[in-house]
């Protein structure tokens, strides 16, 4: 059934779906790989539409894919495809440059995180309502981590208790996400980077173990465990 966007909604979702997944190994480009039958890319953007207040989904699909990714998404959403660029950042710029100037709240949203709940989309796009010009989801992080030399000799322990995994969305005041990719002059990983970058506050909220990236194929397997134990999942 394809969903209905809020008309009255004020939140534009941006979808980067145009990597090419070189890590998960070949196979395609990763947001048209299949989890439980269906297109990462497709999860991704169910789940985006389910969220209250979502007016609007930007795609950035792989640029040879444009026309097959909005065939596949047109029974998901209303959603609208752009060609993506040569790396992510480039991928939402193309995905902002479309989004209506009365649209205040924009969240970059990852097709790799395609099992990320409605409800954190909800949060995030909260947080940004409630004041904040930045907001990230973040998870606590488990592992030990070392900082090492180039020799791979370490050079000491980091203290993980001040250190944060970071996932998506990441939700920015419309203007705050436009005049950071305006300034940026080198290449980022992630949206609140550039957000950084430019002195702005950046707000932490809880994420989701849900909103794990697909990134290696052990991710997948770990993923097609989520999905069939989602809430409401007959699988
Ligand atoms: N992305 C994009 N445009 C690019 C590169 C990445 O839209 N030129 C998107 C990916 O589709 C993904 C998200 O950015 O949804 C996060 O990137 P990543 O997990 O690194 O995906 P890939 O770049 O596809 O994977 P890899 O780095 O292993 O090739
Ligand atoms: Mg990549």
């Amino acid at each position: 059934m394809t969903a209905h966007l809020d008309p009255r909604g004020d939140v534009a979702v941006l979808v980067p779906a145009a990597g090419a997944g070189v890590r998960l190994g070949p196979g395609g480009p990763k947001a048209l790989r299949l989890l439980g039958g269906e297109p990462l890319l497709v999860h991704a953007v169910r789940r985006a539409a389910a969220a209250r207040g979502v007016r609007l989904i930007v795609v950035a699909a792989p640029p040879a894919d444009v026309a097959f990714v909005r065939e596949l998404l047109a029974p998901v959403a209303e959603v609208t495809v752009v060609p993506g660029g040569a790396d992510r950042q480039s991928s939402v710029s193309a995905a902002l440059s479309v989004v209506p100037p009365e649209v205040d709240v924009v969240l970059v949203h990852d097709a790799a995180r395609a099992l990320a709940p409605a409800a954190l989309v909800e949060s995030v796009a909260a947080a940004v309502r409630g004041g904040a010009g930045a907001v990230i989801p973040v998870l606590p992080v488990v592992d030990t981590i070392k900082e090492v030399d180039a020799s791979e000799v370490v050079l000491g322990t980091v203290d993980r208790s001040t250190l944060r995994a970071v996932q998506t969305p990441q939700g920015f005041r419309r203007d705050l996400l436009v005049a950071a990719h305006a300034a940026a002059v080198a290449a980022h990983t992630d949206d609140a980077g550039m957000v950084e970058k430019l002195g702005e506050r950046v707000l932490c909220v809880p994420g989701s173990d849900h909103a794990m990236k697909i990134t290696r194929p052990i991710d997948l397997v770990l993923a097609e465990y989520l999905l069939g134990h989602e809430a409401g999942s007959t699988a």
